[in-house]
């Protein structure tokens, strides 16, 4: 089924900038759960909301622990999917592009994107509490935050929690190119989580034609300009064959 009218593709092709924010929607077809899923097993009597934040880890830094420790086992043994590559295929063709993420897998890397604005952070990396020491992910399991090898504060997941500020070098950066892009897309977010969410209306404000890639429809869905409602699985390889003529697999 052809997903893509052509009027799309006609801004498309003559966009000078492309800007995309993704969500954890793109990295569902790879097995990583997304925030607003139902989880499941041993982490299913908590949600996300309780545990990414600096109370929670302030009251129980080993249970804050293990819940990343997991989820970090969860997305180092994920493989990036076919709308990851495709994000990828879109930078190398494109006169102008930006892809702003809010997850902190690092698949769209992994799948070969070079610039890629990380809103929330990394879970392949640590910092210390203290001092903002930033170190890789300790190659180790432990049970509890190791210390920094530094400063022996306790290390925390360099991700940003509910309640703290984004890194301001990548909010600004994403703002800069929603205010400067001909088209963006927004692909599997549910588009409430801010001040991410405000990207996609920045643009449009700023004249861009907005599309969502999303099988559900979200806030952002009577607003958007289209709307094309399947997975970014799907979706993503087809632009880019269509724009390109080439199939990427
Ligand atoms: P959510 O879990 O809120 O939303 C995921 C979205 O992906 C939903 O709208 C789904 O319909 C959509 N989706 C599912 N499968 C898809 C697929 N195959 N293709 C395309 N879309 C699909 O995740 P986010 O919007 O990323 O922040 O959540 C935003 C932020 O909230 C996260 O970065 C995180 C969380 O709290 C922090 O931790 C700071």
């Amino acid at each position: 089924m052809n997903l893509w009218p052509n009027e799309l593709l006609r801004r498309l092709r003559s966009a000078g900038h492309v800007t995309v924010l993704t969500g954890a929607g793109i990295s569902a077809e790879s097995g990583i759960p997304t925030f607003r899923d139902a989880q499941t097993g041993l982490w299913a009597r908590y949600t996300p909301q309780e545990l990414a934040t600096p109370q929670a880890f302030a009251q129980n830094p080993e249970r804050v622990w293990q819940w990343y420790t997991w989820r970090r086992s969860l997305i180092t043994s994920a493989q990036p999917n076919a709308g990851h590559r495709a994000l990828a295929a879109l930078e190398r063709q494109a006169s102008g592009f930006t892809l702003i993420t809010q997850n902190i897998d690092g698949l769209h890397q992994a799948a070969g994107s070079r610039q890629v604005i990380e809103l929330h952070g990394s879970i392949h990396r640590v910092r210390c509490l203290e001092a903002g020491h930033r170190f890789p992910w300790p190659e180790e399991d432990t049970a509890a935050p190791p210390p920094c090898p530094t400063c022996g504060s306790p290390l925390r997941p360099d991700v940003v929690w509910f309640g703290e500020a984004l890194p301001t070098p990548a909010l600004e950066a994403a703002f800069q190119a929603a205010r400067r892009c001909d088209v963006f897309l927004s692909i599997g977010t549910s588009a409430i989580v801010q001040p991410a969410a405000q990207l996609p209306l920045i643009a449009q404000e700023h004249g861009a034609l907005l599309i969502e890639i999303n099988p559900q429809p979200t806030p952002l869905t009577p607003l958007a300009d289209a709307c094309i409602a399947a997975p970014a699985g799907t979706a993503l390889p087809q632009l880019v064959q269509m724009l390109t003529g080439r199939r990427e697999t």
